[in-house]
């Protein structure tokens, strides 16, 4: 085990110092370093050092812990980076202590695995566990709070394979100014178990909930303390969700994980898209799109409503879309397409509360509002994705190909800028009427 040393850490950043000093260096707070006694930072090795040519550096290839989760292991790249340190973000109820502890209980089949818990005893989620079937000889609970008593139980334990703090929030250090879950806090707990995930080369898994205040300023402001940062959402009526990675410092962020949120805990998704079409129902205002989510097509549908308004100025409402995209199509729409949009409410959004934020939306949502204004559904085999531009034309968008293999792949026909290159043409043929 490394030797513990002395640093002085900030409260208010975490930046840690070798001497004690007024001002931190990092933050230029004052009078908010703390002594406190600490692993050594396995990657920052002691001593001098010469800079090495490119071609001196050897690497060495880490192996990497699957859990066998696939959805899981996808967006961490392929498995867990042992002595990282991972931040699973996201609002409260949303799945992340059951996803953490699906994810402990199949490293738990091979080493010891420590759950850490502020926010449940150890009879209540002793009880998850029992519901959720899992078995695994060697899941250790612990129900803590105090950061210091955290890491000295966790120092006891031999060859750990993982350990879950659940969560950042609830943890808290007579070392770090501030109350429970104020930002000095949070850093100083992240730090630490940080530096206790290099020092023991164990990954650690810590859980911090987004709220109003924390999604102003973090998780944002932990980003830089931990490697890899995980962001679960989903919609709060709908049983899917979403696992993206925001930062990973061992691999791609590109990649999502799709599960479902069931009785038995959390389930693999591996075919999203054939799964949303087998009840999907054609209907006015619905129209199917094919988004990229990194570099995965997912079949999604974009819902329009228009309906007369009775406000001066006629409401416009998104979910899940990006509202200045959505106000620039309906301005071409109401200039190309003839709907005369300006005295009706219009709501729009994507299903399944995933965010599509993509210019390739722009089709999909085109057409949902007409189909919605017109009160005629699109054909069912129909799937759209193109950029809409300022006159009218539509444009092509990246990943077309990947994009139109998935539309046929599920049977579907894929109408993109190749098929209808301005938009006038395509409402026209879509709807005889106008
Ligand atoms: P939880 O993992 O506690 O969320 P978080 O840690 O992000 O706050 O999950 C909470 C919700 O998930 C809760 O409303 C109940 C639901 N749930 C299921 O539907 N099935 C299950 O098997 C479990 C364990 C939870
Ligand atoms: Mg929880």
């Amino acid at each position: 085990m490394a030797k513990p040393k002395v640093l002085f850490i900030c409260s208010e950043c975490g930046g840690e110092h070798l001497r004690w000093q007024g001002q931190c260096q990092f933050c230029r707070e004052w009078n908010t370093l703390k002594e406190v006694t600490s692993f050594k930072s396995a990657t920052s090795s002691a001593g001098p050092r010469k800079p090495k040519k490119l071609s001196e550096i050897t690497q060495t290839t880490v192996a990497r812990l699957t859990t066998g989760i696939g959805e899981f292991d996808r967006v961490l790249g392929e498995g867990i980076v042992p002595g990282s340190a991972v931040l699973l973000s996201g609002p409260p109820g949303i799945g992340k202590s059951t996803l953490l502890l699906q994810v402990a209980e199949k490293i738990g089949k091979k080493n010891p695995v420590v759950y850490v818990s502020g926010e449940e005893s150890e009879e209540q989620i002793a009880g998850r566990a029992e519901r959720l079937g899992i078995k695994a000889d060697n899941l250790y609970f612990l129900a803590q709070t105090d950061l210091e008593l955290i890491l000295s139980e966790l120092a006891e334990m031999d060859k750990l394979g993982l350990v879950v703090v659940d969560s950042l929030q609830t943890t808290t250090s007579e070392n770090a100014t501030g109350s429970g879950g104020s930002p000095s806090q949070l850093k100083y707990a992240a730090a630490q178990l940080t530096n206790f995930a290099k020092a023991r080369n164990v990954p650690v898994m810590m859980t911090g909930h987004v709220t109003k205040t924390f999604q102003i300023g973090g998780p944002k402001f932990l980003e830089h303390i931990v490697d890899v940062v995980l962001a679960f959402e989903g919609d709060k009526f709908s049983s899917l969700r979403i696992l993206r990675s925001q930062k990973n410092r061992f691999g791609a962020t590109s990649e999502v994980g799709i599960f479902e949120m069931g009785k038995k805990g959390l389930a693999e998704v591996t075919d999203p898209s054939a799964a949303f079409l087998k009840h999907h129902r054609s209907s006015p205002g619905s129209a199917l799109m094919v988004a990229l989510e990194g570099s995965r097509p997912l079949l999604l549908e974009i819902q329009a409503l228009t309906s007369p308004t009775s406000y001066a100025y006629p409401k416009r409402t998104t979910q899940g879309i990006a509202s200045k995209r959505a106000l620039l199509i309906l301005a071409v729409l109401d200039k190309y397409g003839r709907l005369n949009l300006s005295r009706s409410d219009i709501f729009i959004k994507s299903s399944l509360g995933m965010r599509v934020f993509e210019p390739a939306a722009d089709l999909a949502i085109a057409v949902a509002v007409a189909s919605s204004r017109l009160k005629k559904p699109l054909p069912a085999k129909l799937c759209f994705f193109g950029e809409v531009g300022l006159n009218g034309e539509i444009k092509a968008v990246t990943g077309e190909e990947d994009r139109i293999k998935h539309a046929k792949k599920l049977g579907l026909e894929p109408v993109t800028s190749t098929t209808y290159p301005i938009i006038t043409d395509l409402l026209a043929n879509l709807f005889p009427q106008i």
